[in-house]
């Protein structure tokens, strides 16, 4: 399990971006990233302000995307109006 935590800080200019790529990952953008283990330990992603999580389960390095998901995975990410 991967859990994503937005927290708001005494910057209120904090921001979080997460985009669903078409047929492929999802891309976390923001100033700060704590991703956290099934058991609460953090990954280590230090000097990093984006991250790609895999969505297709292909990835051999979970939960990260590798790009394995590439003429593997569909789906279009649309956002309904
Ligand atoms: S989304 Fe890229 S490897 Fe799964």
């Amino acid at each position: 399990m991967v859990e994503i935590i937005i927290k708001e800080t005494e910057d209120s200019m904090f921001k979080v971006q997460i985009t669903i790529k078409e047929n492929g990952s999802i891309r976390i953008e923001a100033d700060q990233i704590e991703l956290l283990d099934s058991e609460g330990k953090p990954y280590n992603l230090e000097g990093k302000n984006s991250i790609s999580l895999c969505r297709c389960g292909l990835s051999n390095k979970k939960p990260f995307c590798d790009g394995a998901h590439k003429g593997k995975f569909e789906h279009k990410a649309v956002a309904p109006e």
